[in-house]
């Protein structure tokens, strides 16, 4: 199996899951038609294939940290609605279809956004009361994705990132810590809460929140470099877009060359974390480092 085809099937794994994990939840048709209508438009789902490979590596049961991991899809798409808003980054494709306030409206977009992040919440609970993990696993690792979700890590990196739009002179010492909350910290969180979750050491816990780190950077390097030199059409959103918002971006700080040799560098690092590591897991998240910095969507 090649890596693609590995990556192909553990996001179909998570796809399976997400169809129909809001549904016997009383949420309005509308509401629920346009939260469905962003989780499952496709997306690359690796968060929740970072929170299962890491689970699995350290001894985890993929199907009793499936929950979870669909948790980490819901807050990611969440997160993107509420970044496509015209309040924020103004952007109408996505997931190469119209944003959802495009084609819903701006009120149903905001509402499916805070549905995402609450019903995530009854997701990662349904890893312990459903699916029987101990208890102090699953309440450490909700710990650590709500505050990797919340406003010191992605909300307070969007906060930063609006903040910072429109102003020149923007250090690059402080595009790191944005990229670091408004990308890292759940990509992050992904990696660690799937160690949390498998019941690992501590040492094992810290491998995995070290990595998580530096392919967070990478990744969000990558996303601006790929906004600069993508294609709208592979990409499923628009492209030159932080240009005419004004933003910051490793690309425009250090120029293309630079961005990607730094992004290279940093999935060098997170790659020491593996070193210790054996089996299929292990290889795995070798390649989806690697793939982070060579992709093109
Ligand atoms: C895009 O994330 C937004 C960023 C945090 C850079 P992804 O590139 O993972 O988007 P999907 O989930 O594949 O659509
Ligand atoms: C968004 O960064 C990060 C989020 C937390 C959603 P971008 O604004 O660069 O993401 P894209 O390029 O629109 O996907
Ligand atoms: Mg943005
Ligand atoms: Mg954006
Ligand atoms: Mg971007």
């Amino acid at each position: 199996m090649t890596f693609k085809e590995d990556l192909g099937r553990r996001a179909a794994l998570v796809e399976a899951y997400l169809v129909g994990c809001l549904r016997d939840r009383n949420i309005p048709a509308r509401l629920l038609a346009s939260m469905e209508y962003s989780l499952l438009a496709g997306g690359k789902r690796l968060r929740p294939v970072l929170v299962l490979a890491w689970n699995g590596l350290l001894g985890g049961d993929a199907d009793k940290a499936m929950p979870f991991a669909a948790s980490m899809e819901c807050i990611h798409t969440y997160s993107l609605i509420h970044d496509d808003l015209p309040a924020m980054d103004d952007d109408d494709l996505r997931r190469g279809r119209p944003s959802n306030h495009k084609q819903f409206d701006e009120a149903t977009a905001i509402l499916a956004g805070d549905g995402l992040l609450t019903e995530a919440f009854v997701l990662m609970t349904e890893t312990c009361l459903v699916k029987g993990l101990p208890a102090e696993r699953v309440l450490r690792a909700i710990a650590v994705l709500a505050r990797a979700a919340g406003s010191g890590g992605m909300v307070g990196g969007q906060a930063v990132d609006m903040e910072l739009t429109g102003r020149t002179g923007v250090p690059l010492d402080e595009l790191k810590k944005m990229h670091a909350m408004k990308t890292g910290a759940l990509l992050t969180a992904a990696c660690e809460c799937g160690a949390i979750l498998a019941g690992a050491a501590e040492s094992d816990v810290d491998n995995a929140r070290r990595f998580g780190r530096k392919i967070g950077v990478a990744f969000q390097i990558v996303d601006d470099v790929l906004d600069v030199v993508g294609d709208t059409a592979t990409l499923g959103k628009p492209v030159g877009s932080d240009e005419a918002m004004g933003k910051t971006t490793y690309p425009s700080l250090l120029g293309l060359d630079r961005s990607k040799t730094l992004a290279r560098e940093y999935v060098d690092e997170a790659l020491t974390n593996l070193s210790g590591y054996f089996g299929c897991e292990q290889e795995f998240l070798w390649q989806l480092a690697r793939y982070i910095v060579d992709r093109v969507y």
